[in-house]
């Protein structure tokens, strides 16, 4: 059977936290759409041209924690508003979500463009003051002297590219049920957002 969960959403919004809650509780594989766009900003970073990079990405350097990083955010969506690079990555991922025995894939255009027909779909939000203080908190353990105000300040200059930008902006499908994650511990947002999948299924 093929089944596809979409999770869309802000940076920290605490959708990948439950696309991987969720694809445990279904037995679906999980992919990190994110992690696509890092692991190209992270080549181009280093000088390379980005529709190459996007052509020649391997999985194993997508496991690099150098991705995670600060510097690598705001270059993975630099070159996420190049239609060319969205379009290189767009057949890897389609086939992913519709692999047999189901898929959670998080990013943010899951739902609108990648898998308009997803079964289910969700759309994690969280107000910038939380979702910097998680950010930052991540973000200590790999550099302990980057300060709260540089985090909201990056998350925000992250998400108005992501929204502004033409190709594919950062928008909820018309369909998404929207989860505000603000005031809701981990443990109640995954299970609102199971809830949602099981009465899809
Ligand atoms: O989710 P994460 O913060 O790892 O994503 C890094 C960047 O990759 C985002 O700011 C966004 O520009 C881009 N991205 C995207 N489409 C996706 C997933 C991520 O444009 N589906």
């Amino acid at each position: 059977m093929t089944f596809t969960v979409a999770i869309d959403g802000p940076a920290a919004s605490g959708k990948g936290t439950i696309a991987r809650a969720v694809a445990a509780h279904f037995g679906f594989a999980h992919l990190d759409t994110g992690l696509l766009y890092r692991g190209v900003g992270f080549r181009v970073m280093q000088g390379e041209d980005p529709l190459n990079a996007a052509e020649n990405l391997v999985a194993e350097e997508l496991k690099n924690p150098e991705l995670r990083g600060a510097a690598v955010s705001q270059w993975a969506s630099k070159v996420a508003v190049l239609p060319e690079v969205r379009a290189a990555l767009l057949d890897f991922q389609r086939a992913f979500a519709r692999r047999l025995g189901g898929a959670v894939l998080d990013g943010r255009d899951i739902g609108t463009v990648i898998c308009p027909a997803a079964e289910a779909k969700l759309f994690v939000t969280a107000s910038d003051a939380t979702r910097a203080r998680r950010r930052h908190k991540e973000l200590l353990d790999h550099d302990p002297d980057i300060t709260f105000d540089t985090v909201l300040s990056d998350l925000r200059e992250r998400d108005r590219r992501d929204s502004e930008r033409s190709a594919a902006p950062l928008v909820p499908a018309d369909d998404a049920i929207l989860i505000d994650t603000s005031d809701m511990s981990i443990d109640a947002a995954v299970a609102a957002a199971i809830a949602a999948i099981a009465n899809r299924q």
